[in-house]
């Protein structure tokens, strides 16, 4: 049997160290939200947020709903022109509702600075991003997450919902693929 795992360079975040994260952002997501009265809609953008999304919200002890998108943001160099085509949307209305976007991981940060706009726009109270991974290092627009997980190198990081090819997203901790999986 071909083992994706040796494919991989190094473990970057381990399970003991995602399932702390997970814990602290969910405890964090429960300060700011659990006695606020209004929905929370948490979105999940897919597909490399679904391991992060489903391990915050199971979480969460207060009413909260979860819905998913899927989106690609088109844009080059350091303005923020460009924009976001949603492939698949929300099923529900975000209007007055606090909404939290889920994401893997803040590359660019095109994505979750166009998306928060998109949602804004429809009426939501509240837009907040909550990010496992960030890449500071790659930023080409003025975007940060509200919350974040871990901050990491530059280096190409797969699994716990992060692919390369649609490859080890099923690895249940983040790692350092090998140059010579991508390079060849
Ligand atoms: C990745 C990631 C974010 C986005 C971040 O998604 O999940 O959504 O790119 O990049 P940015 O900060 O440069 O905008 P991708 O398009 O690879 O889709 P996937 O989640 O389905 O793998």
């Amino acid at each position: 049997m071909y083992n994706i795992e040796n494919d991989i360079e190094k473990i970057l975040v381990s399970e003991a160290e995602l399932k702390a994260i997970c814990d602290d952002l969910a405890a964090k997501l429960t300060e700011e939200y659990g006695e606020s009265g209004r929905d929370l809609i948490l979105v999940c953008i897919l597909k490399g947020s679904i391991m992060f999304a489903s391990e915050v919200f199971k979480r969460l002890r207060f009413p909260c709903a979860i819905e998913f998108m899927k989106v690609s943001s088109y844009g080059a160099g350091t303005n923020t022109s460009g924009f976001i085509q949603v492939h698949l949307d929300l099923k529900r209305d975000v209007k007055d509702a606090d909404v939290v976007i889920l994401e893997d991981i803040v590359d660019s940060g095109r994505t979750l600075e166009k998306l928060s706009h998109l949602l804004a726009n429809r009426g939501a109270h509240s837009v907040k991003c909550c990010t496992l991974l960030d890449k500071p290092e790659r930023r080409q627009v003025n975007f940060n997450a509200d919350y974040v997980g871990k901050a990491v190198p530059d280096v190409f990081v797969v699994g716990f919902g992060l692919d390369y090819d649609e490859k080890y997203r099923n690895l249940p901790y983040v790692g350092v693929l090998k140059p010579s999986v991508y390079q060849q």
